[in-house]
C-alpha cells in the first residue's frame, strides 16, 4: 500500500481472491456481491439452497463480476477438503476469508439439548476454526479474515442462549487468531450487525414483533440494510483498514448503545 494513495484505491479489492463461507443468502450474499463489485474474485460457498446459489451465479454473469458459487458443507471434513481444492484451483493465493455461515436453535434455555448445543457450536465455532486453519497456509501478508458475530455474543437475548454463546466463542477465537496471525501480516476482525432482515428470521419465534421492536430500538429508527453490513465488510477487507486488527465493528445504527 502506498502512503497518500487515492481513497478509492484504498478501498479497492482489485484482483484479490476472496472466499465467503455462507455466501449465497442474506448477509453473506450481500458481502460476496460487494467484494466482487469492489474488484475481488469471489467464491461464495453454501450447503443446501441450490436455487439461491444458481440465482447468484446468474446475477454475476449478467453484471460481469467475478463471482461463482460452490457447494460444500463446512461441518464435514469432505466438505472442507472439497472447498480447499476448489479455491486452490481458482486463485493462487487467498486474500480475503469471510465466515458468515451460522445456524442454531432458538428456544428457552431449559428446553435445549446437548445435541442442539453440539450442532450449533459445530458450524458456528468448530468449522470456523477448521476453515481458518486450512486456509491460512494459503494466505500471505496483507490478507484478512472477517467473522460474522451478533449482539448475542455480549448481551442476553430471549431464546438465543445457544447462538449467543457460540458467537461469544467465535469472537474470542477470532481475537486470539488476530494476535497470533498478525506477525504473518494476516488481520482478523469481527463484524457484528444489528438486526437485518434475512430469511433466517423466518424460522425465529415471534419474528414480526421482534423485527418491529428492533427497528424501534435503533436510534436510526429502522433496521440496518444488507448493503450497510456489506460496506463495512469491504472496509475491513481493504487496505483502508490496514491498522485494524482484533476489532469488533458493530453495524447496528446505535441500537447497542441505548439498550
Ligand atoms: N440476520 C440478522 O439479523 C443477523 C444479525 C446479526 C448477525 N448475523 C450473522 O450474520 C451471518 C449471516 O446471517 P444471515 O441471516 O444472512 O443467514 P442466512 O440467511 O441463514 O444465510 C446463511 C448462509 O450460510 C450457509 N450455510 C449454512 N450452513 C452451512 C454449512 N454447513 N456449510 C456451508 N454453508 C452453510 C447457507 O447456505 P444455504 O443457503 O445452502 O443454507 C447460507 O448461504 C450469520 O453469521 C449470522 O449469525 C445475522
Amino acid at each position: 500500500m502506498t502512503p497518500g494513495a487515492d481513497v478509492g484505491d484504498l478501498f479497492s479489492l482489485k484482483a484479490r481472491g476472496a472466499l465467503v463461507v455462507g455466501g449465497t443468502r442474506g448477509i453473506g450474499r450481500a458481502i460476496a456481491w460487494r467484494l466482487a463489485k469492489g474488484g475481488a474474485r469471489v467464491v461464495a460457498n453454501y450447503v443446501r439452497e441450490q436455487a439461491s446459489a444458481a440465482s447468484l451465479d446468474q446475477e454475476a454473469v449478467q453484471a460481469g463480476v467475478a463471482l461463482e458459487t460452490f457447494r460444500a458443507d463446512v461441518t464435514s471434513s469432505t466438505g472442507i477438503n472439497s472447498l480447499v481444492e476448489f479455491v486452490a484451483g481458482r486463485f493462487e493465493r487467498l486474500s480475503i476469508l469471510v465466515y458468515a455461515a451460522a445456524s442454531g436453535v432458538h428456544r428457552p434455555f431449559d428446553q435445549l439439548t446437548v445435541r442442539q448445543l453440539e450442532w450449533t457450536f459445530h458450524l458456528n465455532v468448530r468449522a470456523f476454526f477448521e476453515v481458518v486453519q486450512r486456509f491460512t497456509s494459503r494466505m500471505q501478508t496483507g490478507s484478512t479474515i472477517v467473522a460474522l458475530s451478533s449482539e448475542g455474543a455480549v448481551h442476553a437475548i430471549p431464546q438465543y442462549s445457544l447462538v449467543g454463546a457460540s458467537k461469544g466463542a467465535l469472537g474470542s477465537m477470532a481475537r486470539h487468531m488476530a494476535a497470533e496471525l498478525a506477525p504473518r501480516g494476516i488481520r482478523v476482525n469481527i463484524l457484528s450487525p444489528g438486526t437485518v432482515l434475512t430469511e433466517a428470521w423466518k424460522v425465529l419465534p415471534d419474528a414480526e414483533r421482534r423485527l418491529a421492536d428492533a427497528a424501534k430500538r435503533s436510534p436510526l429508527g429502522r433496521l440496518n440494510t444488507l448493503e450497510e453490513v456489506a460496506w463495512a465488510a469491504q472496509f475491513l477487507c481493504s487496505d483502508a483498514a490496514s491498522g485494524i486488527n482484533g476489532h469488533t465493528l458493530v453495524v447496528d445504527g446505535g441500537a447497542r448503545i441505548v439498550g
